[in-house]
């Protein structure tokens, strides 16, 4: 099982997206089992596969109840597994959080306790800056994905997760590597071309992916699907595809029917 945490610092970059596209994309390319993870209280990323909004099964009231995660846990259409954080009220999300709070390993023993199989790849959904949601999906993950936009409020912030991946992953002698994704970019702008260009420099190969601006992610929302099924021709759906590949062959994730 490898565990890929997808963070930012700042808020509205496009890690839920990414979350659920990413894990469609590399469902797509035949990687073992995916299974994407919602440790964010706006529960939006099982929008993203269709579900219910309203529905308060999930995560976080699963664990206040002592129930099962596999209870909670439904597959999308696309095959890829989603544990969604649920619907609960502020005095329950309280009692998570601090739940959370005394037990800095909870997510990663209550993945371990799901049994996946040896390929299975996890994808954690967090909100944005320091939270007990980052810290635990930081804590379980072997390989963080930190999303940044082409813009320098964006990019300054990268040195804040630099520390907290310092801070919960690099002491860990399962952790991997951080990598990072450019979203957002839009090559009608200069601003966003600089940005990508002084990104790929420092980053060089650890910057695993640009996707570009593409309003068919927003209408692919809009429409309960991943940005693959709604315009697999379009850029950002080509974008993803080539992220994953990228992702794929990175972390050494083994392909169905791949030649290696
Ligand atoms: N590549 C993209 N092109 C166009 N819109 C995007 C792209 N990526 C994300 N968005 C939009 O940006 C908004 C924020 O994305 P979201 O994934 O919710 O960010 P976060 O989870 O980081 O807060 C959403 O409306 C989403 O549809
Ligand atoms: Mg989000």
């Amino acid at each position: 099982m490898k565990v890929i945490a997808i963070v930012s610092a700042k808020g509205g970059v496009g890690k839920t997206t990414l979350t659920a596209n990413l894990a469609t994309a590399l469902q797509r390319e035949g990687v073992g089992t995916l299974l994407v993870v919602d440790m964010d209280p706006q529960n939006a990323l099982g929008l993203h596969f269709g579900a219910d909004p309203r529905s308060l099964a999930g995560v976080s009231r699963a664990s206040l109840a002592g129930q099962e995660w596999g209870s909670v846990c439904v597959q999308s259409p696309s095959g890829v597994y989603v544990l969604p954080y649920g619907v609960v009220n502020e005095s329950d999300r309280m009692a998570f959080e601090r739940h959370l709070d005394a037990h800095p390993n909870w997510l990663t023993q209550q993945l371990q306790g799901l049994e996946l199989p040896p390929d299975a790849v996890v994808v954690v959904d967090t909100p944005p800056g320091p939270s007990v949601y980052m810290q635990q999906a930081l804590s379980a993950a072997q390989v963080v994905v930190v999303v940044s936009l082409p813009d320098a409020a964006s990019y300054a912030s990268l040195a804040l997760m630099q520390r907290l991946v310092h801070t919960y992953c690099t002491p860990r002698p399962d952790f991997s590597e951080t990598l990072y994704v450019l979203n957002q970019a839009d090559g009608a702008r200069q601003l966003s071309k600089d940005i990508t260009r002084v990104m790929q420099d420092n980053l060089g190969e650890r910057l695993v992916g640009v996707i570009h601006e593409d309003q068919a992610v927003r209408e692919a929302l809009a429409y309960d699907q991943s940005v693959l099924e709604y315009d697999p021709q379009g850029q950002a759906a080509d974008d993803l595809l080539k992220c994953a590949r990228v992702l794929a062959q990175r972390l050494r994730l083994p392909r169905a029917g791949a030649t290696r």
